[in-house]
């Protein structure tokens, strides 16, 4: 499968999911526990994080024991992270940047790969490796959504996941533009609540970001 091809394919499982959780586990425990509050709350599609000891551990425990979770392994920040997706089985990879390096690596290797730009010269290059779907990080910071309808005059095929500043109040605005296909944040993992195991809490916290996602 050609590059395109799959960056199409993650952008149709990125459209249908809307809301990308970000997931950075401390303790590998509560690794499926906080999936299955997450799918509980209607989202299934997951960026779990290597920024901690026991990501690649959660990872594996989250794709053998939650199969309603689409896992996809964020943080990718060298080829290497990028093998270790592939190993894994992730369905995607997710990073914050976009060195040459990485984006040639990720066009040989048949996980689907979304890269992290915040200018238009990054955007160039992840177009120029056949990357389409990129993650507009860090969004809020990096520009926001002017920032972002600035990238769509010259660059129309371009498709964004933008993350980064996202949560329940202002994650309708962004995905309500034409070139955004989902958006990430962890505003739905916080971390004093998975440290407490209040699931509920987040599988709640969740459906409320789906009712305000509907169009009223
Ligand atoms: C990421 O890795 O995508 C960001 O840390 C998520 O940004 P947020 O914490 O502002 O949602």
């Amino acid at each position: 499968m050609t590059v395109a091809a799959r960056q199409k394919e993650l952008a149709t499982l990125f459209r249908r999911a809307r809301v990308i959780p970000v997931l950075t586990i401390e303790r590998l425990e509560d690794a499926v526990r906080l999936a299955e509050a997450l799918v509980a709350g209607g989202f299934g599609t997951l960026e779990v994080t290597l920024r901690t000891p026991v990501a690649i551990e959660a990872a594996k425990a989250i794709i053998g024991e939650v199969p309603d979770a689409v896992v996809g392994i964020g943080t990718i920040l060298s080829p290497n992270d990028l093998a270790r997706a592939e190993e894994l089985g992730a369905r995607f990879g997710v990073s914050p940047g976009a060195t040459p390096e990485l984006l040639k690596a990720a066009a040989a290797s048949t996980v689907p790969f979304v890269p992290g730009i915040a200018t238009a010269s990054e955007l160039m290059q992840a177009l120029a490796h056949g990357f389409e779907l990129a993650k507009f990080f860090p969004a809020e910071q990096a520009g926001g959504i002017k920032g972002l309808r600035a990238l769509a005059g010259p660059f129309p095929n371009a498709r964004f996941c933008p993350t980064g500043g996202i949560g329940e109040a202002n994650a309708v605005s962004w995905l309500v533009e034409p070139n955004v296909v989902a958006v990430g944040g962890s505003w739905l993992c916080p971390p004093a609540e998975i440290r407490a195991g209040n699931w509920t809490s987040i599988t709640a916290m969740c459906q409320r970001t789906v009712k305000s996602l509907k169009p009223t």
